[in-house]
């Protein structure tokens, strides 16, 4: 396993690391068996990084976490994030205000069965909580005691990106990167890497697209509460399918699949740190982590660089 520099954190993290919202089966329904062996796997192949969120499953996933974690904590590099309220009359919005996250940080430890996390993110933060919010003093305040190590903030647009970078405030920027969307490398990287912020790049398998395994038969298998269930539909799904086939060249030499050359793209750039596909049993953690291993060629990466500035029209 390859490691790299988490920006101004200093922290040393794999570069592959793992997601954890799928333990808590928004990707339909999972055995806490397989998640187990998901991190078993993650911690043998030296997979450092682990994400996770008190939204995930309502706080099932981090409670997960916190039990396969026991007696080996000091192992991972431990991030979750709060700010999305997962139960009571407000479920589904989000909440910044001070008092409401100290909360649900303080219960984040505790499901986690640990006295710090590594790294604290605001779970989607608006571009006015990122530039004005006072939750910032209350992180830095946890910080002091001890019980965040650094704090940044996971993000949707690339506004809440700039703002995070601009405001000085955040050590790390969490933002879905992949073959699929690559806005951030342009529009946030170049000011992260000047301002030494870290990059976690979330969702490289573009949720199970960029493997390659999924066929439009596939959409009536998305129901319910799965992520997948409103975006996976109709002709927005054939149109991604249309172009993670047009990517099947980058399967060659040590790119033994899609999903692995997908992984290695998120990691040729060197503003990312890590990137966290999610894995939901040992054999998918086992292909994912070969992925740090993979270097896709600069040939290769001129021909995506073409596809994505051409919208991948034929
Ligand atoms: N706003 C936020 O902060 C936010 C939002 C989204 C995600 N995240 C973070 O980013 C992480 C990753 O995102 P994600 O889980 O949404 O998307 P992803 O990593 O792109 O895709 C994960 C899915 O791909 C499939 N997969 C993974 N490895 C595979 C392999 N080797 N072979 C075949 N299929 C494989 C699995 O689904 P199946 O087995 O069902 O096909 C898995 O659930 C999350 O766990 C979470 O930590 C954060």
């Amino acid at each position: 396993m390859k490691y790299r520099t988490l920006g101004r954190t200093g922290l040393r993290v794999s570069v592959i690391g793992l997601g954890t919202m799928v333990h808590a089966g928004h990707f339909g329904p999972m055995k806490d068996s397989e998640s187990l062996s998901a991190i078993d796997a993650a911690l043998e192949l030296g997979v450092n990084f682990i994400d996770t969120s008190d939204a995930y499953g309502a706080g099932y996933s981090e409670s997960l976490l916190g039990k396969a974690l026991r007696g080996r904590r000091d192992k991972v590099i431990l991030a979750t994030k709060g700010g999305n309220v997962m139960a009571g009359p407000n479920r589904g919005k989000r909440n910044f205000a001070p008092d409401y996250i100290d909360g649900v940080l303080h219960e984040s430890l505790e499901r986690l069965q640990t006295d710090y996390v590594d790294l604290y993110q605001l779970h989607n933060p608006t571009v006015d909580v990122i530039e004005h919010g006072e939750v910032w003093g209350v992180l830095e305040r946890r910080k002091q005691e001890g019980k965040i190590r650094h704090y940044g903030v996971s993000i949707n647009t690339m506004e809440e990106g700039i703002a995070a970078v601009k405001t000085g405030r955040s050590d790390t920027i969490q933002v879905e990167y992949n073959l699929l969307t690559q806005e951030a490398a342009e529009k946030i990287f170049p000011l992260a890497q000047e301002a030494n912020v870290g990059i976690i790049a979330r969702v490289p398998l573009r949720r199970g697209v960029l493997t390659g395994k999924m066929t439009q038969a596939d959409e009536s298998r998305f129901q319910g509460e799965d992520v997948r269930a409103r975006s996976f539909k109709g002709e927005a799904f054939a149109k991604e399918l249309a172009k993670a086939e047009q990517l099947r060249f980058l399967v060659h030499g040590p790119a033994k699949t899609l999903g692995q050359a997908a992984i290695a793209f998120c990691i040729a750039h060197p503003a990312v740190s890590v990137t966290i596909a999610g894995a939901r049993n040992d054999k998918q953690m086992r292909e994912n982590a070969a992925a740090g291993d993979v270097t896709i060629p600069n040939e290769d990466l001129a021909r995506v660089a073409d596809l994505w500035r051409r919208g991948f029209a034929a």
